[in-house]
């Protein structure tokens, strides 16, 4: 049932509930942020909690909650309890850029959140700052230390790294990984959609990175952890926590993914790359039912394309990446 027409299992949905974001990261976007859709435009909790239920009728059993910046959306913690009243869904999960989290930490514990993605990409205030264009930095590791101190696992750290903006701190990024369980895991940056013109130089291939890595380490060992997304994850001996890769660029993961992606404006993406989308708002909201919504994902997963040349989809994509979550 939730297998693609390549054989994929497919078992993971990420909700985009917001394109609105506290940050304004500059690979993501301009200064002055992006259009925004209309109000009406994005999918109730209702809509969404309906969209979930009729994914886990076709094999979706974890859910990533995504943005934008997810935490600025009113009542996560609701939408959290209402996800995990449904009964095939096993894992939730979100990914955030952090600053709220040192507020909003308890109450989303108690909505029954186990583990979460934070994204961040540098420890160095001026850094952070000319990065994400917020002076947040400190928000950002109190949220890291307050849920390592309340015992969430796992707690993947997110790096995007920029050749000559921030690899001067990969070393300190997986010196994180020796005292604290946390995963931390390097992202090449894809120089995407509008904002990807400045500087296709800056991007920095996973290899690289695992050589500046080895030098300061030795040999970094695979781990075998039952790591959920498209990371190679490793370890240093000794150390708590873990180090991963996602290369989005030099490796394909197409083969082995695992998921479809629902975007806050109410479009399923069978891709992150692929310009596809698939229009289940108009669905939904022309009045149906749970059972005709599972049908009209099972249908969305066959187009799920085998594999897409990154390079050309990343450039003047139309969508930004906070419109789609990552
Ligand atoms: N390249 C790589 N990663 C990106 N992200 C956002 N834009 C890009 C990009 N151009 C990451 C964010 C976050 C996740 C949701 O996607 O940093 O970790
Ligand atoms: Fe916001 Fe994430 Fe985009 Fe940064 S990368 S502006 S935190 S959505």
């Amino acid at each position: 049932m939730n297998r693609d027409k390549f054989g994929r299992k497919i078992n993971y949905l990420r909700i985009s509930v917001t394109d609105r974001c506290n940050l304004r990261c500059i690979y993501c976007m301009p200064q002055g942020g992006i259009k925004l859709f209309p109000h009406n435009e994005i999918l109730s909790y209702e809509e969404i909690i309906k969209i979930a239920k009729a994914s886990s009728n076709i094999g979706i059993d974890t859910i990533r909650i995504t943005g934008g910046e997810p935490l600025i959306r009113k009542n996560i913690p609701y939408l959290i309890e209402e996800l995990k009243k449904i009964e095939s869904i096993q894992d939730i999960a979100i990914t955030t850029n952090g600053i709220l989290l040192n507020k909003m930490l308890p109450e989303l514990i108690s909505a029954g959140l186990k583990r979460l993605n934070i994204s961040l990409d540098s420890m160095k205030k001026d850094r952070f700052f000319e990065i994400t264009r917020q002076d947040a930095l400190f928000e950002v590791l109190k949220g890291i230390e307050k849920s390592l101190d309340a015992g969430l696992y796992p707690i993947k750290i997110n790096m995007v790294v920029i050749k000559g903006l921030n690899d001067d701190e990969i070393i300190s990024f997986v010196k994180l990984t020796e005292k604290h369980p946390l995963i931390v895991r390097f992202i090449e940056y894809m120089p995407w959609g509008s904002l990807g013109k400045w500087d296709e130089k800056k991007i920095i291939s996973a290899k690289e990175i695992r050589v500046i890595i080895e030098r300061e380490f030795g040999k970094i060992l695979p781990a075998n952890i039952n790591s959920k997304g498209p990371a190679d994850n490793f370890y240093i001996n000794g150390f708590k926590g873990f180090v991963g890769f996602i290369s989005p660029l030099s490796e394909h993961f197409c083969g082995r993914c695992n998921r479809i992606r629902l975007t806050a404006d109410g479009k399923l993406r069978l891709c992150l790359f692929s310009q596809q989308e698939i229009d289940i708002k108009s669905k939904l909201r022309s009045g149906a039912s749970i059972e005709e919504l599972t049908s009209f994902i099972c249908n969305s997963i066959s187009l799920k394309p085998e594999k897409i040349d990154i390079i050309n989809h990343i450039k003047n994509h139309p969508r930004e990446m906070s419109q789609i979550g990552g």
